[in-house]
């Protein structure tokens, strides 16, 4: 490609050095079909400038398939797509300012590091000097400078990723979508690549980051929000921490982790602070409302590690049950109560004595742990 092939009048060069401003991306009404197949459902998503919003989803719900309407390599039947404020619906990928990361590292075998790195800024026909500290500045930030000479063939799995990473970022792109960048990866070399991905977005703040995974702990370790897609369709979508501790439905709630999912009925629907009464059993508990009117069933839902079996300060909700499994495993404590016809986790870091199997035991959560989701399965 020429510096004329750019056909906005800009030179490829402007192009290459216009500083890395932080860009949104934005979703409208944005629908894909694969020979009339409907795969993406109209989807309204917001990314904003500078976070790293997590895709995450079962094999199939279209999280690929969204990407690749960003990039621009699969075109929507409706909607449009913006980056930046600007419609880039109709522009092919090259001129939409991102680049894309995808899971097999797709190196070119026949090229050393640097070479590989320096492809997107040679075939934007960028100066050599350009080039060579382009190249230098993006593998420093993957930490490969000493690896330029060598063909992907002599680095490992982690360290071709990492590369291809570097060539994402060597175009200076304003979003960098990556498509499940470590699931090629074993365990181990997975998690120190999270957090390298995590420094990469502290060193680079300005970057906005659509990150595509199905393992819901890198999208918790690393994304501001989360956007959870099923069958085509967005499911949920919420500041990560928010999301976990009060998952809107029941398919985000064990999707993003483990949950106890309780039956209960709210009891009082007059909110004070925002929280209603429920009754489970005999127990009454204070939780965040969601609108319903008393007498209406809902699951409590509340994670493992955010039950305790003393009660703490801000603690005031006490779900009392036998302790059915006691699993001491160092650092955790793994116990399953009975509660009702149903089976409640507790993950304990800290307990004075372990506690007797088949005794009578108090769990203790915070009001702002739980949510109330519906009883179905899906949204
Ligand atoms: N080129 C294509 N032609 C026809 N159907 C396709 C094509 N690409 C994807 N699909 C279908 O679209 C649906 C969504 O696929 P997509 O690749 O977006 O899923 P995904 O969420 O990325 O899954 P995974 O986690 O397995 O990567 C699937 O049912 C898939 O079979
Ligand atoms: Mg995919």
């Amino acid at each position: 490609m020429t510096a004329a092939a750019l056909g906005d009048g800009r030179t490829a060069t402007q192009d290459l050095v216009r500083a890395g401003a932080a860009s949104t991306v934005g979703f409208d009404k944005v629908s894909v079909a694969y020979r009339g197949a409907v795969v993406l459902k109209p989807l309204t998503l917001e990314v904003a400038a500078g976070e790293i919003l997590a895709m995450i989803g079962p094999s199939g719900s279209g999280k690929t398939t969204a990407l690749r309407a960003v990039a621009g390599f699969v075109r929507p039947v409706s909607g449009r797509i913006r980056v930046g404020g600007t419609d880039v619906t109709d522009l092919p990928p090259y001129e939409r300012g991102l680049a894309m990361v995808v899971q097999n590292y797709a190196l070119f075998p026949h090229m050393r590091v640097a070479d590989n790195v320096a492809f997107g800024l040679r075939a934007r026909g960028a100066a050599r000097t350009l080039i060579e500290s382009r190249v230098d500045d993006a593998l420093g930030v993957v930490g490969m400078r000493t690896f330029r000479k060598r063909y992907p063939r002599e680095l490992s799995g982690g360290q071709q990723q990492r590369v291809a990473i570097a060539r994402a970022l060597a175009v200076r792109p304003r979003v960098l979508l990556l498509d499940e960048p470590l699931s090629a990866l074993d365990a181990q070399i997975r998690r120190s690549m999270v957090e390298e991905i995590a420094r990469l977005h502290a060193d680079l703040p300005d970057l906005t980051i659509l990150y595509v995974t199905h393992d819901q702990s890198e999208a918790l370790t690393l994304a501001d929000r989360i956007a959870i897609l099923k069958d085509g369709a967005l499911c949920a979508v919420g500041r990560t921490a928010d999301l976990y501790r009060r998952p809107p439905n029941r398919f985000a709630a064990e999707f993003l982790g483990r949950a106890n999912l309780l039956p209960v009925v709210i009891e009082d629907d007059r909110s004070v602070g925002g929280m209603v009464a429920v009754r489970a059993g005999a127990d009454r508990l204070l939780v965040a409302g969601d609108g319903a009117p008393a007498g209406t069933r809902r699951l409590l839902c509340v994670r493992p590690q955010h039950l305790t079996l003393t009660a703490e300060l801000g603690y005031s909700n006490r779900i009392g049950g036998r302790l059915r499994q006691v699993h001491w495993q160092g650092e955790l404590t793994h116990l399953v109560a009975e509660v009702g016809d149903s089976l409640v986790r507790i993950v304990a870091t800290r307990l004075p004595a372990l506690p007797e199997r088949g005794g009578a035991v108090d769990m203790f959560f915070a009001p702002g742990d739980a949510s109330l989701i519906p009883e179905e399965a899906g949204v």
